[in-house]
Protein backbone atom coordinates (compact mmCIF):
# COMPACT_ATOMS: atom_id res chain seq x y z
CA UNK A 1 0.00 0.00 0.00
CA UNK A 2 1.25 3.60 -0.88
CA UNK A 3 -0.68 5.39 1.08
CA UNK A 4 -2.54 5.23 4.74
CA UNK A 5 -5.10 7.61 5.79
CA UNK A 6 -5.88 7.94 9.10
CA UNK A 7 -8.76 8.68 10.70
CA UNK A 8 -9.96 9.72 14.24
CA UNK A 9 -11.94 11.74 16.77
CA UNK A 10 -9.85 12.15 19.99
CA UNK A 11 -11.04 14.82 22.33
CA UNK A 12 -8.21 13.43 24.82
CA UNK A 13 -5.33 12.46 22.66
CA UNK A 14 -5.45 8.44 22.91
CA UNK A 15 -7.26 7.30 20.10
CA UNK A 16 -5.14 9.64 17.83
CA UNK A 17 -1.93 7.66 19.62
CA UNK A 18 -3.41 4.28 18.79
CA UNK A 19 -3.78 5.77 15.03
CA UNK A 20 -0.33 6.97 14.61
CA UNK A 21 1.51 3.77 16.05
CA UNK A 22 -0.77 1.58 13.30
CA UNK A 23 0.04 4.02 10.61
CA UNK A 24 3.92 3.62 11.66
CA UNK A 25 3.60 -0.30 11.61
CA UNK A 26 1.89 -0.11 7.76
CA UNK A 27 5.33 1.53 6.56
CA UNK A 28 3.19 3.23 4.19
CA UNK A 29 4.98 5.84 1.74
CA UNK A 30 2.67 8.45 2.61
CA UNK A 31 0.61 9.19 5.62
CA UNK A 32 -2.06 11.31 5.74
CA UNK A 33 -4.21 12.39 8.80
CA UNK A 34 -8.06 13.11 8.93
CA UNK A 35 -8.71 14.60 12.16
CA UNK A 36 -12.19 14.68 12.60
CA UNK A 37 -12.05 15.97 16.59
CA UNK A 38 -13.74 19.31 15.43
CA UNK A 39 -16.13 20.07 12.74
CA UNK A 40 -14.87 21.09 9.14
CA UNK A 41 -16.50 21.55 6.13
CA UNK A 42 -15.08 17.92 4.76
CA UNK A 43 -16.09 16.75 1.12
CA UNK A 44 -17.11 13.52 0.46
CA UNK A 45 -14.09 11.12 -0.16
CA UNK A 46 -13.77 8.23 -1.91
CA UNK A 47 -10.85 6.04 -1.00
CA UNK A 48 -9.22 3.97 -3.91
CA UNK A 49 -8.47 0.12 -3.16
CA UNK A 50 -4.61 0.44 -2.95
CA UNK A 51 -4.94 3.12 -0.15
CA UNK A 52 -5.53 2.06 3.48
CA UNK A 53 -7.42 3.52 5.99
CA UNK A 54 -6.65 3.37 9.83
CA UNK A 55 -10.12 4.61 11.86
CA UNK A 56 -9.69 5.16 15.75
CA UNK A 57 -12.53 5.94 17.82
CA UNK A 58 -13.20 5.90 21.44
CA UNK A 59 -15.95 4.33 23.29
CA UNK A 60 -18.43 6.04 25.36
CA UNK A 61 -21.01 3.75 27.07
CA UNK A 62 -20.22 0.71 25.30
CA UNK A 63 -20.38 1.94 22.03
CA UNK A 64 -18.65 4.71 19.21
CA UNK A 65 -18.62 7.81 20.22
CA UNK A 66 -21.89 8.93 18.54
CA UNK A 67 -20.67 11.89 17.11
CA UNK A 68 -17.12 10.35 15.70
CA UNK A 69 -19.28 8.22 13.47
CA UNK A 70 -21.48 11.19 12.51
CA UNK A 71 -18.13 12.91 11.28
CA UNK A 72 -16.94 10.21 9.60
CA UNK A 73 -19.73 10.11 7.49
CA UNK A 74 -18.21 11.85 4.36
CA UNK A 75 -15.69 8.48 4.40
CA UNK A 76 -16.45 6.08 1.45
CA UNK A 77 -14.44 2.92 0.14
CA UNK A 78 -14.02 1.06 -3.28
CA UNK A 79 -13.24 -2.10 -1.48
CA UNK A 80 -10.11 -0.19 0.49
CA UNK A 81 -8.68 -2.50 3.24
CA UNK A 82 -9.65 -0.24 6.75
CA UNK A 83 -8.64 -1.06 9.94
CA UNK A 84 -11.43 -0.57 13.02
CA UNK A 85 -10.33 0.68 16.40
CA UNK A 86 -11.80 1.76 19.54
CA UNK A 87 -9.88 3.11 22.28
CA UNK A 88 -11.68 2.33 25.62
CA UNK A 89 -10.65 3.41 29.29
CA UNK A 90 -10.35 -0.12 30.92
CA UNK A 91 -13.73 -0.59 31.56
CA UNK A 92 -15.51 -2.66 28.87
CA UNK A 93 -15.72 -1.52 24.83
CA UNK A 94 -19.20 -3.31 24.23
CA UNK A 95 -20.18 -3.80 20.80
CA UNK A 96 -18.03 -0.70 19.84
CA UNK A 97 -15.48 -2.90 17.47
CA UNK A 98 -18.60 -4.50 15.70
CA UNK A 99 -20.60 -0.91 15.33
CA UNK A 100 -17.36 0.66 13.64
CA UNK A 101 -16.79 -2.66 11.49
CA UNK A 102 -20.14 -2.35 10.31
CA UNK A 103 -20.41 1.39 9.67
CA UNK A 104 -17.03 1.00 7.93
CA UNK A 105 -17.99 -2.08 5.29
CA UNK A 106 -21.49 -0.36 4.69
CA UNK A 107 -19.26 2.17 3.42
CA UNK A 108 -17.44 0.19 0.84
CA UNK A 109 -14.49 -0.81 2.68
CA UNK A 110 -12.86 -4.23 3.79
CA UNK A 111 -12.15 -4.65 7.26
CA UNK A 112 -8.48 -6.71 7.60
CA UNK A 113 -8.02 -5.85 11.13
CA UNK A 114 -9.92 -3.95 14.37
CA UNK A 115 -8.74 -4.04 17.99
CA UNK A 116 -9.84 -2.43 21.16
CA UNK A 117 -6.86 -0.48 22.98
CA UNK A 118 -7.37 0.74 26.16
CA UNK A 119 -6.48 4.63 26.81
CA UNK A 120 -6.55 6.36 29.89
CA UNK A 121 -10.01 7.21 30.78
CA UNK A 122 -11.62 10.67 29.43
CA UNK A 123 -12.53 10.83 33.77
CA UNK A 124 -8.81 10.24 34.85
CA UNK A 125 -7.42 12.46 37.42
CA UNK A 126 -4.12 11.69 39.62
CA UNK A 127 -6.53 11.22 42.47
CA UNK A 128 -8.48 9.34 40.70
CA UNK A 129 -6.90 7.35 38.10
CA UNK A 130 -8.26 5.31 35.57
CA UNK A 131 -5.93 3.86 33.38
CA UNK A 132 -3.75 6.44 33.86
CA UNK A 133 -1.02 7.03 31.19
CA UNK A 134 -2.40 4.45 28.75
CA UNK A 135 -1.36 3.78 25.94
CA UNK A 136 1.85 3.38 27.47
CA UNK A 137 5.18 3.15 24.84
CA UNK A 138 4.54 -0.72 25.18
CA UNK A 139 1.20 -0.29 24.20
CA UNK A 140 1.84 1.93 21.22
CA UNK A 141 4.94 -0.65 20.31
CA UNK A 142 1.89 -2.87 20.05
CA UNK A 143 0.24 -0.93 18.24
CA UNK A 144 3.03 -0.50 15.66
CA UNK A 145 3.47 -4.33 15.49
CA UNK A 146 -0.28 -4.56 14.67
CA UNK A 147 0.54 -2.25 11.86
CA UNK A 148 3.37 -4.13 10.27
CA UNK A 149 1.75 -7.77 10.72
CA UNK A 150 -1.04 -6.16 8.83
CA UNK A 151 1.28 -4.65 5.89
CA UNK A 152 2.60 -8.58 6.02
CA UNK A 153 -0.88 -9.47 5.49
CA UNK A 154 -2.12 -7.38 2.83
CA UNK A 155 1.19 -7.72 1.00
CA UNK A 156 -0.08 -11.55 0.22
CA UNK A 157 -3.76 -10.80 0.23
CA UNK A 158 -6.64 -8.58 1.04
CA UNK A 159 -9.12 -10.73 3.06
CA UNK A 160 -11.91 -9.69 5.27
CA UNK A 161 -11.82 -10.69 9.05
CA UNK A 162 -15.16 -11.40 11.07
CA UNK A 163 -14.95 -8.56 13.96
CA UNK A 164 -17.14 -10.68 16.44
CA UNK A 165 -14.25 -12.57 17.05
CA UNK A 166 -12.68 -9.71 18.99
CA UNK A 167 -13.67 -11.23 22.13
CA UNK A 168 -14.16 -8.79 25.88
CA UNK A 169 -11.55 -9.31 28.12
CA UNK A 170 -13.02 -11.92 30.81
CA UNK A 171 -12.70 -11.45 34.52
CA UNK A 172 -13.47 -9.12 37.32
CA UNK A 173 -16.74 -10.12 37.44
CA UNK A 174 -16.77 -7.97 41.18
CA UNK A 175 -16.02 -4.70 39.77
CA UNK A 176 -18.33 -5.11 37.02
CA UNK A 177 -21.48 -6.07 39.16
CA UNK A 178 -20.38 -3.04 41.26
CA UNK A 179 -20.11 -0.80 38.15
CA UNK A 180 -23.87 -2.49 37.12
CA UNK A 181 -25.28 -1.77 40.46
CA UNK A 182 -23.99 1.99 40.32
CA UNK A 183 -25.57 2.87 37.07
CA UNK A 184 -28.93 1.30 37.68
CA UNK A 185 -29.14 3.36 40.70
CA UNK A 186 -27.76 6.60 38.47
CA UNK A 187 -30.08 5.95 36.38
CA UNK A 188 -33.37 6.06 38.70
CA UNK A 189 -31.88 8.86 40.57
CA UNK A 190 -31.56 10.91 37.33
CA UNK A 191 -35.22 9.93 36.43
CA UNK A 192 -36.16 11.38 39.76
CA UNK A 193 -33.89 14.49 39.56
CA UNK A 194 -32.30 14.95 36.02
CA UNK A 195 -29.01 16.72 36.69
CA UNK A 196 -26.72 17.31 34.13
CA UNK A 197 -23.17 17.19 35.01
CA UNK A 198 -20.90 20.04 33.27
CA UNK A 199 -17.51 20.93 33.30
CA UNK A 200 -16.96 23.39 36.40
CA UNK A 201 -14.29 26.46 36.49
CA UNK A 202 -12.03 27.73 39.47
CA UNK A 203 -12.39 31.23 38.82
CA UNK A 204 -9.43 31.87 41.05
CA UNK A 205 -7.02 29.69 38.79
CA UNK A 206 -8.34 30.20 35.13
CA UNK A 207 -6.79 32.76 33.33
CA UNK A 208 -9.33 33.00 30.73
CA UNK A 209 -6.45 32.00 27.83
CA UNK A 210 -9.57 29.83 26.18
CA UNK A 211 -7.11 26.95 25.69
CA UNK A 212 -10.21 24.98 26.89
CA UNK A 213 -12.50 26.47 24.27
CA UNK A 214 -10.21 25.74 21.31
CA UNK A 215 -9.98 22.11 22.01
CA UNK A 216 -13.75 21.61 22.67
CA UNK A 217 -14.94 19.56 20.24
CA UNK A 218 -18.17 21.14 20.33
CA UNK A 219 -17.76 24.73 20.67
CA UNK A 220 -19.83 24.39 24.00
CA UNK A 221 -17.00 26.58 25.98
CA UNK A 222 -17.38 30.95 24.96
CA UNK A 223 -14.25 32.11 23.90
CA UNK A 224 -15.47 35.59 25.52
CA UNK A 225 -16.33 33.69 28.95
CA UNK A 226 -14.11 30.54 29.01
CA UNK A 227 -15.93 29.67 32.28
CA UNK A 228 -19.10 28.78 30.91
CA UNK A 229 -20.24 25.83 29.46
CA UNK A 230 -23.21 25.17 27.11
CA UNK A 231 -25.58 22.30 27.91
CA UNK A 232 -24.12 20.94 24.13
CA UNK A 233 -20.49 19.58 25.62
CA UNK A 234 -20.23 15.68 25.50
CA UNK A 235 -18.60 15.19 28.54
CA UNK A 236 -15.12 14.17 26.68
CA UNK A 237 -13.36 16.04 29.46
CA UNK A 238 -10.77 17.72 26.51
CA UNK A 239 -10.91 21.17 28.42
CA UNK A 240 -10.23 19.35 31.50
CA UNK A 241 -7.14 17.97 30.45
CA UNK A 242 -5.80 20.58 28.38
CA UNK A 243 -6.09 23.33 31.38
CA UNK A 244 -2.72 24.62 31.82
CA UNK A 245 -3.74 25.69 34.82
CA UNK A 246 -5.51 22.74 36.22
CA UNK A 247 -8.43 24.94 36.79
CA UNK A 248 -11.57 23.29 35.34
CA UNK A 249 -13.26 19.70 36.52
CA UNK A 250 -15.38 17.47 35.40
CA UNK A 251 -17.47 16.63 38.77
CA UNK A 252 -18.95 13.11 37.74
CA UNK A 253 -20.06 10.62 39.77
CA UNK A 254 -18.72 8.07 37.55
CA UNK A 255 -15.36 8.53 38.21
CA UNK A 256 -14.41 7.36 42.05
CA UNK A 257 -16.60 4.23 40.89
CA UNK A 258 -14.75 3.93 38.08
CA UNK A 259 -11.39 4.18 39.86
CA UNK A 260 -11.89 1.85 42.20
CA UNK A 261 -13.69 -0.82 40.23
CA UNK A 262 -11.52 -0.96 37.19
CA UNK A 263 -7.75 -0.77 39.11
CA UNK A 264 -6.52 -3.89 37.24
CA UNK A 265 -5.10 -3.16 33.61
CA UNK A 266 -6.99 -4.95 30.89
CA UNK A 267 -4.60 -5.50 28.07
CA UNK A 268 -5.19 -4.46 23.97
CA UNK A 269 -7.59 -7.24 22.16
CA UNK A 270 -6.59 -7.36 18.15
CA UNK A 271 -7.48 -9.67 15.31
CA UNK A 272 -6.39 -9.89 11.97
C1 LIG B 1 -18.89 10.14 27.80
C2 LIG B 1 -17.84 9.06 27.93
C3 LIG B 1 -18.22 7.73 28.01
C4 LIG B 1 -17.24 6.73 28.12
N1 LIG B 1 -17.63 5.42 28.16
C5 LIG B 1 -16.70 4.45 28.29
C6 LIG B 1 -17.08 3.07 28.33
O1 LIG B 1 -18.25 2.71 28.16
N2 LIG B 1 -16.11 2.14 28.55
C7 LIG B 1 -14.79 2.48 28.73
O2 LIG B 1 -13.98 1.60 28.98
N3 LIG B 1 -14.39 3.79 28.62
C8 LIG B 1 -15.30 4.76 28.40
N4 LIG B 1 -14.91 6.07 28.28
C9 LIG B 1 -13.48 6.39 28.26
C10 LIG B 1 -12.93 6.61 26.84
O3 LIG B 1 -13.36 5.60 25.97
C11 LIG B 1 -11.38 6.58 26.88
O4 LIG B 1 -10.91 7.45 27.84
C12 LIG B 1 -10.76 6.92 25.55
O5 LIG B 1 -9.37 6.60 25.67
C13 LIG B 1 -10.91 8.38 25.16
O6 LIG B 1 -10.43 8.57 23.84
P1 LIG B 1 -9.72 9.94 23.34
O7 LIG B 1 -8.46 10.10 24.19
O8 LIG B 1 -9.36 9.63 21.93
O9 LIG B 1 -10.67 11.05 23.56
C14 LIG B 1 -15.86 7.08 28.17
C15 LIG B 1 -15.49 8.43 28.09
C16 LIG B 1 -16.47 9.41 27.98
C17 LIG B 1 -16.04 10.85 27.87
Amino acid sequence: MQETIIAYFSPTGTSRKVAQAIARGLKAAKVIETDVTHPYAAPAAQLRADQVLVVAVPVYGGACAPIALQRLDMLYGNDTPAVAVVVYGNRDFGNAANELSDFLTQRGFCIVGAAAFVGEHSYSTPDLPIAEGRPHADDLQEAERFGMALHDKMSHNVTAIDTEKLKRPSGNLLGKLRFMAFVLRYRSAQKKHPVKVLPITDKARCTACGLCAKVCPVAAISTECPTETAGSCIKCAACVKACPQRARTLPTPFAPVLAKNFKKQKPNIIIY
